[in-house]
C-alpha cells in the first residue's frame, strides 16, 4: 500500500449508503477520497482539482456516467475511470470500454475488489505517465536537433552504411541545390556531387572512405561541389562516423562549407604582396632612370625644333626620340607599380577608352572586335593613361593569343554590388563599371593560371611579362578588380571592375597649336631641365624667367609683383634636392599673392601630391619627361583658369 502515490480520487453515485460505505472503506486503506452525488457537482471539483481517479455510477437522474465520463476526458485526458452499475448488459460495457473507462464493477461493488481496481488503475496512469514524459522529451529533442541543424552556418548531411541520405539541413540543401524531400532515400553521390578542382576528376566518396578508416576525414584540397543546377563552389568539410553508445557505426555524417569567397580574396591579398613588394624595387630604378630621360628626351625634342627636317641628322634624332620615348613607357610601367604610385582621376567615359585602345591595336590586323555597352553606361573616375595602358594590355593579349585571327568581344556594362552574398566577386558594396574582355584564343594552362600576374611571367618567346603584372597593380590603385577565367583552346576572359561615380564625363580639351602670351617663371634645380622648357616656351611667345629653389622663386615673384611686372605662372618642381620644394613654395607664394598660379612638375609621377594637386593649391601638372606640346597645353589651361 506505500507504494500508491498519494491520487485524487472522487466517487459520483447518487445512492448515498453505497458511496459512504465505499469511501469509508477506501479512507481505512489510506487513499483520498472525496464523494459527490451527480456529474454536475463532479464537474465542478475537477475545476478546482483535477481528480486522477474517477469512480462513477453510470445510471444517475441528472447525467449518466457515461455522458459525465466523456465529459471528463474531454478536458481532462490523463483521468482513470472506473465505472460501475447495477444493471450489466453487453452494450453497457462496451460503450463505457468505448469512451476509456480503465474497469468495469458489478454493483454492490465489494470493496476489496475496488480496491484491487484502483490499484491496476493507478498502474495504468503511473505507465501512461512516464510513457507521455519519455515522449514529450523525445520530442523536445528532436525539436533542439532540428533547430539546431538548422541553425548551423554550415552544411550538414547524414546517411546510412549504404550511403543513402537520411537528413540534410538548410544550408546544405541551398548549397547542393537538393531540397530535404527529394534528396532523403537518394545515394550520396547524387547530391553530394564532388571534383578535384584542378584534375577536374570525381572525387572518392566520402562514405567508403570513412567506413574504411572508421574515422574523421578531411577533404583534400581544392574540392568543388557541383550543384543540380550545374553551378561550383569550393568547400572546405569532413566526414566522420555516427557511432551507438556501443560504438557500432550506422551511418556517417557529412559538415562543409563554401569557401569560394574566402579562397578569392586570399589568392587576391597573395597577389597583391607579391606585386608589392616587386613594385618597390621598380619603383626605386625607374626614379632615378626617369630624371635621365627628361633630360636626354627634352634635348633631342629642342634639337629637332632647332634643325630644318630636311637635314640627315633629323632621322636620326627621330630615331633617337621614339627610343627614349620607348624607355620612357618602359619607365612609367615601373612606375606604376611601385609603392603609393596614385592614379590621377578624372570621371571617364570607359567605353570611349575600350574603343580607341581596340581602334589602334587592331588597325589593320585579323582581328574583329565586338564592342557592347549598357545604353547608360555609368562613368568612372579613372587615370586616363593608366586605364588605357590596361585596355592596351588585355586586347594585345586577347590579339597575341589568336595568330590565325577571331574575334575579341568587349562589354562595358555597370555593376551593382549589393552584399558579398551576391557573388564570390570580392568587391566592396557599391556601383562599378564592369570590363569583360573575352577572346577565342590559346587560353591559359591551368598550371600558369596562378603565375600570369606575376612580373616577367610569360609563356611568349619575346614577351616582357609586364603587361598583366602592371594592369593588375593598375587596377588595383583604382580601387578595382581584374580577373582571369580561361578554357585551353577555347579563349580567355578577363573582367574587371572599377568604381563608378555616376557623373558626366569631363570634356575633352581639343590640344591646340598655341600661340601664348604671359610672363612665366620656371623652378627646378637642373639646370637643363630649366633651359628646355624655357625655350620650348620662348618659342611659343611667352616670356620666362628661371629660379633654382623656392626660395629664390619667392624672391622674384615679389620684385616682380612690386616692379607691376606680374608673373603669371611659376612651373615648380615638386622635390628641390637641399631647397625649398613645391609644396613649401606654394604656401608661402599664396600668402604672398592669393591670386598666384603654379603647376606642379615632377618625374615622380607616382608621388601623391600629383594626385591631389589641386588640394595644395597648384592648377595643374606636369609629368616629367614632356614635350612641347604637352607643356603648351598645361601651361595655356592653368592661364585659362586665371581669367575664369
Ligand atoms: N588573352 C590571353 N590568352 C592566352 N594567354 C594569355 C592571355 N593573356 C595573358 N596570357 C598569358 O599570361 C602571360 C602573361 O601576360 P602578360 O601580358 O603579363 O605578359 P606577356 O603578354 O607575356 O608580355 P608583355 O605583355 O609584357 O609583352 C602571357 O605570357 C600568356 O601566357
Ligand atoms: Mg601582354
Amino acid at each position: 500500500m506505500k507504494d500508491i502515490p498519494q491520487l485524487n480520487i472522487l466517487i459520483v453515485d447518487d445512492d448515498t449508503r453505497s458511496t459512504d460505505r465505499l469511501t469509508m472503506a477506501l479512507k481505512k486503506m489510506n487513499l483520498s477520497v472525496n464523494a459527490v452525488r451527480s456529474g454536475t457537482k463532479a464537474l465542478a471539483m475537477f475545476k478546482d482539482k483535477p481528480v486522477d481517479i474517477l469512480i462513477t455510477d453510470i445510471h444517475m437522474p441528472e447525467m449518466n456516467g457515461l455522458d459525465l465520463s466523456r465529459q471528463v476526458l474531454d478536458s481532462y485526458p490523463d483521468t482513470q475511470i472506473i465505472m460501475m452499475s447495477v444493471h450489466m448488459n453487453v452494450k453497457t460495457v462496451v460503450d463505457a470500454m468505448k469512451i476509456g473507462a480503465s474497469d468495469f464493477l458489478q454493483k454492490p461493488v465489494d470493496a476489496k475488489i475496488l480496491y484491487d481496481s484502483i490499484v491496476s488503475s493507478i498502474t495504468k496512469w503511473q505507465m501512461r505517465n512516464e510513457l507521455r514524459i519519455a515522449y514529450d522529451n523525445l520530442e523536445s529533442e528532436k525539436e533542439l536537433l532540428a533547430v539546431t541543424m538548422r541553425s548551423i552556418g554550415d552544411g550538414v548531411i547524414a546517411t546510412d552504411l549504404d550511403g543513402r541520405i537520411t537528413m540534410i539541413n538548410r544550408v546544405a540543401e541551398e548549397l547542393t541545390g537538393w531540397q530535404a524531400r527529394s534528396a532523403i532515400g537518394h545515394d550520396l553521390t547524387d547530391v553530394f556531387y564532388i571534383i578535384n578542382e584542378k584534375t577536374r576528376q570525381l572525387c572518392d566518396n566520402p562514405v567508403q572512405k570513412v567506413l574504411e578508416t572508421g574515422h574523421i576525414i578531411g577533404l583534400a584540397n581544392h574540392t568543388a561541389l557541383i550543384a543540380k543546377d550545374g553551378s561550383e563552389k569550393s568547400i572546405a568539410d569532413s566526414a566522420a562516423p555516427i557511432r551507438t553508445s556501443t560504438h557500432k557505426i550506422i551511418g556517417i555524417v557529412l559538415v562543409f562549407r563554401d569557401v569560394t569567397l574566402e579562397k578569392v580574396v586570399n589568392e587576391e591579398l597573395s597577389k597583391t604582396k607579391k606585386l608589392e613588394s616587386v613594385g618597390m624595387l621598380a619603383g626605386g630604378i625607374a626614379h632615378d632612370f626617369n630624371n635621365i630621360l627628361t633630360s636626354i628626351l627634352g634635348n633631342i625634342n629642342l634639337a629637332k625644333i632647332i634643325l630644318d627636317p630636311s637635314n640627315e641628322i633629323y632621322e636620326y634624332l627621330e630615331s633617337a626620340e621614339e627610343s627614349s620615348r620607348r624607355a620612357s613607357k618602359l619607365t612609367k610601367k615601373l612606375l606604376t607599380f611601385s609603392k603609393g604610385g596614385e592614379p590621377i582621376r578624372i570621371p571617364r567615359n570607359i567605353y570611349e577608352l575600350v574603343r580607341e585602345s581596340s581602334d589602334f591595336i587592331l588597325s589593320g590586323s585579323n582581328i574583329n572586335c565586338r564592342i557592347d555597352r549598357s545604353p547608360d553606361l555609368w562613368t568612372a573616375e579613372v587615370d586616363k593613361d593608366q586605364i588605357s595602358q590596361v585596355f592596351h594590355n588585355l586586347i594585345l593579349n586577347a590579339c597575341q593569343s589568336m595568330p590565325e585571327g577571331g574575334t575579341i568581344h568587349i562589354v562595358c556594362e555597370n555593376y551593382l554590388k549589393k552584399n558579398m552574398k551576391q557573388d564570390s566577386v570580392p568587391l566592396k558594396e557599391g556601383d562599378y563599371v564592369r570590363v569583360v574582355v573575352s577572346d577565342e584564343g590559346v587560353g591559359i594552362h591551368p598550371e600558369h593560371m596562378e603565375k600570369i600576374f606575376d612580373p616577367y611571367f610569360s609563356t611568349k618567346q619575346k614577351g616582357g611579362g609586364l603587361g598583366l603584372a602592371v594592369s593588375h597593380s593598375i587596377i588595383k590603385k583604382h580601387f578595382g578588380l581584374i580577373a582571369c577565367e580561361s578554357i585551353p583552346a577555347r579563349g580567355s576572359t578577363f573582367t574587371l571592375y572599377l568604381p563608378a561615380t555616376r557623373v558626366s564625363e569631363t570634356p575633352k580639351r581639343v590640344p591646340q597649336d598655341i600661340k601664348g602670351q604671359g610672363k612665366i617663371m620656371i623652378m627646378d634645380d637642373e639646370q637643363v631641365v630649366r633651359e628646355i622648357a624655357r625655350r620650348m616656351l620662348e618659342k611659343s611667345g611667352y616670356s620666362v624667367v628661371q629660379a633654382e629653389d623656392g626660395q629664390a622663386a619667392l624672391n622674384i615673384y615679389k620684385k616682380a609683383m612690386k616692379n607691376k611686372n606680374p608673373i603669371d605662372l611659376v612651373i615648380m618642381d615638386l622635390t628641390i634636392p637641399g631647397g625649398m620644394g613645391g609644396i613649401e613654395t606654394i604656401k608661402k607664394l599664396l600668402k604672398i599673392d592669393s591670386k598666384a598660379r603654379a603647376i606642379v612638375s615632377s618625374g615622380y609621377a607616382n608621388d601623391p601630391v600629383m594626385a591631389s594637386y589641386h588640394q595644395y593649391g597648384f592648377v595643374g601638372i606636369l609629368d616629367k619627361p614632356y614635350l612641347k606640346a604637352k607643356l603648351l597645353q598645361v601651361v595655356s589651361e592653368a592661364l585659362e583658369q586665371k581669367t575664369d
